[in-house]
């Protein structure tokens, strides 16, 4: 199946990735399928049991290794900074929140460990539908917000407002390199481009003309605001990243 999970496996085994960290994990549909040596997650309310953690383990020996760390990802960023000063994650896939300014306060806070052929990986960066794209911040929320305002057509299927992250990524840091895979609600891909000066990452001071994106500016011209691209692109999408597979 072509999704997240495909994605990242690909990204691992290519990258020779060591430490994984996902951030937002639900019931680890994605964490506990990939092999990796090193996962750590970080999720307020990670919902995997005892069993589940065991069964993973019989099956891939590499998840006795899981780490899971119950905090929202501010929380996490607070206090480890230690550790991910001294053991930066290479890959990350950020799928927290799903408001812009979370996913973007995440994004932020990874790229100032993030190493100079490290990946971040975005869910739900292209929403299908305006409903999908209801702003929320929790799935209840987004509903309760469509529900208010007499629409209907809810799915299930909640991306929120993240995909404003990539517009922002695009115009903001020339550093970036910044792309959307066309599959699974959208995969954003972001990574370093070589030879620009290291630099830190603060959370912007004015970010409301990106607030204030409606979906209708989305699908006006998705292509080019996501810049988005057909799974069959792939390899190309991963050479512009410099990534080699
Ligand atoms: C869509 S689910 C993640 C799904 C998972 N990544 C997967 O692919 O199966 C979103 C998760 O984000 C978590 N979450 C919400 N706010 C968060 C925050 N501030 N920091 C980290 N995780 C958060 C929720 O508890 C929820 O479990």
């Amino acid at each position: 199946m072509i999704d997240r999970v495909f994605l990242i496996q690909l990204l691992v085994d290519n990258l020779n990735v060591d430490r994984y960290l996902e951030i937002g994990v639900f019931k680890g549909d994605c964490f506990l399928q990939l092999n990796v040596p090193r996962k750590i997650c970080v999720d307020p309310h990670i919902q995997i049991s005892f069993w589940k953690k065991l069964k993973s383990i019989l099956r891939d020996s590499n998840n006795q290794n899981n780490q899971y760390i119950e905090l929202t990802s501010d929380r996490y960023f607070d206090l480890y900074h230690d550790t991910l000063s001294h053991e930066p994650p290479q890959l990350v896939f950020i799928d927290g929140l799903h408001t812009f300014e979370q996913t973007l306060q995440d994004v932020l806070n990874i790229l100032n460990y993030l190493p100079e052929n490290g990946v971040i990986v975005l869910h739900d960066c292209s929403p299908p539908t305006e409903v999908s794209a209801t702003i929320g911040t929790s799935l209840e929320d987004a509903k309760q917000n469509l529900l208010a305002k007499h629409d209907g057509g809810w799915t299930g299927s909640w991306c929120g407002d993240t995909w404003k992250v990539i517009p922002f990524l695009k115009d903001n840091y020339p550093e970036l390199n910044v792309s959307v895979l066309d599959f699974d609600f959208g995969l954003g891909v972001v990574t370093k481009k070589k030879n620009f000066p290291k630099k830190s990452y603060s959370f912007p001071t004015d970010i409301t003309s990106y607030q204030q994106l409606t979906y209708d500016f989305l699908t006006n011209d998705r292509q080019n605001i996501l810049n988005l691209i057909d799974f069959s692109q792939l390899p190309l999408v991963l050479k512009e990243h410099e990534i080699s597979i």
